[in-house]
């Protein structure tokens, strides 16, 4: 029988430390890029895939995210009395996009152990994990691909993306190789390593924070000892995953921002201002009026 992908997972417990001093009372995930918090972008993505069930895996102090999808009766009341209906239709636009249930990840052990926390609300089916600070711009949205790659081969699929040189060391990286009839953009896997260092680096395939799971990934993770910077690593938990089962890397079509980080943070901003509907070319004379 094939299932659904309905559920995405969001794990957002990270205390945000690359972003201080920013972050030190606002959750990272509610940061804005343009106009919209970077866990909206990640939610929309969600939804435009398919998911209408959103998980946050949460921590202490991050309630904003909640409240972000819920109801603001103060302010739709406002906005209604003042008659303004197109700021109205915004705000109640997130408040009925989705219903979100959010579990406390109580103690920071990694990315495999906040997946594993999500288990009971996921259960026994495929699963979306989305990484929030992976902000993508794409016109088949990156989760979608996967699904479609997921709905053919009814296995986990990963995204990817071709990291060069040094920079791989800050990812998951797969040893793979490609399938034929996709492009080039499909990949069957036969290891995935966390964070190598660059002369180990099995490929130049990154994994990046987009997966479609099938649900024996718990098992895997409730048995994974720390790995790479003694944490508990989903990429361990997949390379256990693989003993059972086929795994695939899709190198997905479009672009990702890392918005965790400083700088990537500022690309997503620039790029997506100049592509705004409203922003976008008021936004472009400005930039080239700074004649850098
Ligand atoms: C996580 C994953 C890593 C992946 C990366 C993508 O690492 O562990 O495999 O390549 O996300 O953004 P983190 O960025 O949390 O260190």
């Amino acid at each position: 029988m094939t299932m659904r992908v309905r559920k995405a997972v969001f794990p957002a417990a990270g205390l945000g430390t690359r972003f201080l001093p920013a972050t030190k009372v606002i959750p990272k995930e509610m940061l804005p890029v343009v106009d919209k918090p970077i866990i909206q972008y990640g939610v929309e993505e969600a939804m435009a895939s398919g998911c209408d069930q959103i998980i946050f895996v949460t921590g202490r102090g991050k309630w904003a995210m909640e409240d972000h999808f819920d109801m603001t009766y103060e302010l739709e009341q406002t906005l209604e009395a003042r008659s303004k209906v197109e700021l109205l239709d915004v705000a109640r636009q997130i408040s009925q996009m989705v219903r979100v249930a959010s579990i406390r990840q109580k103690v920071p052990l990694g990315l495999g152990h906040a997946v594993l926390t999500a288990k009971d609300l996921v259960g026994n089916e495929p699963f979306a994990v989305l990484l929030p600070d992976d902000v993508m711009d794409a016109a088949v949205p990156c989760l979608k691909q996967l699904i479609d790659v997921f709905n053919q081969k009814q296995a986990s699929v990963i995204a990817t993306q071709v990291v060069d040189g040094k920079a791989i060391s800050a990812y998951g990286v797969l040893d793979a190789k490609p399938v034929p009839g996709f492009n080039g953009r499909l990949f069957e896997i036969s290891n995935l390593v966390e964070k190598p260092k660059f002369e180990d680096a099995p490929s130049n395939q990154a994994i990046i924070g987009r997966y479609v799971l099938t649900p024996r990934i718990f098992e895997c993770l409730e048995n994974i000892n720390p790995g790479a910077l003694g944490e508990l690593q989903l990429t361990d938990g997949l390379r256990a995953l693989l003993k059972y089962e086929k795994m695939y890397g899709y190198c997905f079509e479009g672009k990702r921002y890392d918005a965790g980080d400083k700088l990537g943070f500022l690309k997503a901003t620039v790029e997506l201002a100049l592509k705004h509907e409203d922003l976008g070319p008021a936004f472009t004379e400005y930039l080239k009026s700074l004649k850098l």
